[in-house]
Order: C-alpha cells, then sequence, then structure tokens
C-alpha cells in the first residue's frame, strides 16, 4: 500500500518520516479533523499490511506511538462526547437491541434504501469505494479482541470470525468476497487504493475499530462495536445486494451482499448473547462492563451513520462524495 497524500500538519511530518528509516518523531499537533483521521490511520495500518517501502520496525516505534496516543486521546475524547452516557444496565442483548432499533428512519432516508432505489452506478461504486477501506481487512481490528477474552465470550468471537475468515476457504473469506465485488464491478481492488478518495468521516469507520482493538482497556467497546455492526448488517446488506442487481450486478459481483444477509442474521444474535452477555456476566464490574459495551455499540452507529449521511448529503447535493471526484 502507497503512503497517501498528507492533509495536514501532523499526516505531512509523519507520511514523510516513514519514508525514512525509524528514528524520533516530533509531537505535533493539529485541529484537523481530516489531518487527524489520516494520521491514525497510518500508524494503524503499521499493525496491518503495513506501507510499501516504510521500515517494519516502525511499527513498535516509541515516539510514534506517542504521538499516536495524542491523537487517540483527542479521537477517544470526541467519541464520548458524542455518545450520551446510558442508563446502568446488566441485560446487555436487551439493550443493545434498543440501542439498535432507535434508529426509526424509513428507508428512503437511508444511503442503504438510496443504493436499493435510486443511486446511479456511479454514486453506488462510490459507496464501494469508501467501504473498501473497511472491508478488505474485514475482521481484523475485531480479532485482536480474542486473546483479551475468556469463555463463552472468546468462543463466540472465533465463531463469528470463522464465519468472516471463510471458514477455511480463502476465496469465502469475507474481504476476498468484497475484492471480487469490485473486480467484477469495475473498481480497482488493491488493498489501500483509495485512501486517498476518502474523507476523514470514512477512515473514521476503520480507525474506531482498530483504537478499540489496539487497547485491552477498550475491549468492551470492542465487542460491543462488533454485536452492532452485525445487528445492523442483514437489512441494509439485503437493500445493497438488490441495488447493485438493479444496475445489472450479477452474482459473482452481489455474493459479498448476498453472503450478509444470510451470516449476519446468525452472526447478531452470537455477538450480542453469548459476546457481549458473557464477557459482562464474567466482568467483576458488570454494570462498567456493560457501560463499555454499550458505548461501543453507540460509537459503531454514529461512525456509520455519519460516513453513510456524508455519502447521502453529497448525492442530494448533486456532487460525488469522494475527495478526488468534489
Ligand atoms: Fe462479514
Ligand atoms: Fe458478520
Amino acid at each position: 500500500m502507497r503512503l497517501p497524500e498528507p492533509r495536514g500538519p501532523v499526516s505531512a511530518m509523519l507520511i514523510d518520516s516513514l519514508r525514512r528509516p525509524p528514528h524520533v518523531v516530533p509531537i505535533v499537533q493539529t485541529a484537523d479533523e481530516e489531518d487527524l483521521q489520516l494520521a491514525l490511520f497510518v500508524c494503524y495500518e503499521l499493525h496491518y499490511q503495513g506501507w510499501d517501502e516504510v521500515d517494519e520496525a516502525w511499527e513498535w516505534n516509541p515516539s510514534l506511538l506517542a504521538l499516536r496516543a495524542g491523537l487517540e486521546k483527542r479521537f477517544e475524547a470526541d467519541l464520548r462526547d458524542r455518545i450520551p452516557e446510558h442508563e446502568p444496565v446488566t441485560e446487555v442483548p436487551q439493550a443493545l437491541a434498543a440501542l439498535v432499533g432507535a434508529d426509526d428512519r424509513v428507508p428512503s432516508a437511508t444511503a442503504s434504501g438510496f443504493l436499493q432505489r435510486r443511486a446511479t452506478r456511479d454514486q453506488f461504486l462510490e459507496f464501494v469505494i469508501h467501504r473498501s477501506v473497511y472491508h478488505l481487512k474485514e475482521a481484523d481490528p475485531h480479532t485482536w479482541g480474542i486473546p483479551r477474552l475468556t469463555g463463552r465470550a472468546k468462543a463466540a468471537l472465533v465463531e463469528i470470525q470463522v464465519d468472516e475468515y471463510g471458514g477455511g476457504r480463502p476465496e469465502r473469506m469475507h474481504a476476498e468476497l468484497f475484492r471480487s465485488m469490485m473486480d467484477s464491478v469495475g473498481v480497482d481492488s488493491t488493498y489501500g487504493a483509495h485512501v486517498n478518495a476518502v474523507p476523514a468521516v470514512t477512515l473514521s469507520t476503520s480507525n474506531v475499530i482498530s483504537l478499540f482493538g489496539l487497547h485491552r482497556r477498550l475491549r468492551g467497546a470492542l465487542v460491543g462495536h462488533l454485536a452492532a455492526f452485525e445487528m445492523t448488517s442483514s437489512i441494509p446488506n439485503r437493500r445493497y445486494g438488490d441495488g447493485l442487481r438493479r444496475l445489472g450486478g450479477d452474482r459473482t459481483a452481489t455474493r459479498f451482499f448476498d453472503e450478509h444477509v444470510e451470516a449476519d442474521a446468525v452472526h447478531e444474535q452470537i455477538a450480542a448473547v453469548d459476546l457481549c452477555g458473557g464477557y459482562v456476566s464474567s466482568a467483576a464490574d458488570q454494570k462498567a462492563a456493560a457501560a463499555e459495551v454499550l458505548f461501543g455499540a453507540a460509537c459503531c452507529l454514529a461512525v456509520d451513520a455519519a460516513a453513510s449521511d456524508h455519502m447521502l448529503d453529497a448525492w442530494h447535493a448533486g456532487h460525488s462524495s469522494l475527495r478526488t471526484l468534489r
């Protein structure tokens, strides 16, 4: 993956530094959300596939981690500001269902409804480009949770991830299904090809899971994020698949979406009941654990809604939702 174009002082310093051998990087401040989210994304990718021609020793460079910690502090504080405090509960599956069910928008007011019925082919391809930032590494950030859980919650997370990773068949890995879909609709499916094209609001949908996944103290938020993700997947994916069929997509193209209609109807139960329920019931402080699970779930809903609304607003205003085509 080629290093992206900088968007401000932090990403500029970081990208320039990464082109050279590991050294001490200064702490640079930024007030710009595009700069912040891109810089975080650049730091996090060192833990996934890495960047072309960047020394792998950068991954654990203490000065880079110190810089990242400052960015994460701001990102997390912003998320905690945006998410209202939940009433203390211990019945987590029910609370998750209530949280997810609180979105009562009619389909036509959502990006999935628009993509199903009205989007042009170009708009659908933009949606694919936005989603590729996460889906080409689908499941990877949640996998960080496995060694941090025990018992029922750990078994549940592994059960979900086995499906996400194709049950031993590489061509059935969800990230691979996404890649095949990109190929069949004619969008560049190279990992990281579209980072420059997507705005901060899209990068944040990936960054939030990396943030939760890479910090043990945020494991409750990580499992809550996954539960909300699975619980809000089946219906939109049916709409995406229908939208792509309407635009002439064949079975290879729609397979990623069709697969999620089926799989996530099962995953949402495992995630809410066994993963999140199991995690909270084994915690020393169940109310605090439940609050973190619900915080993570609410973050998932908030960042995904912001990214979807960004696309929908751009399309309604008659322009592209991508940075490079505006
Ligand atoms: Fe999946
Ligand atoms: Fe799933």
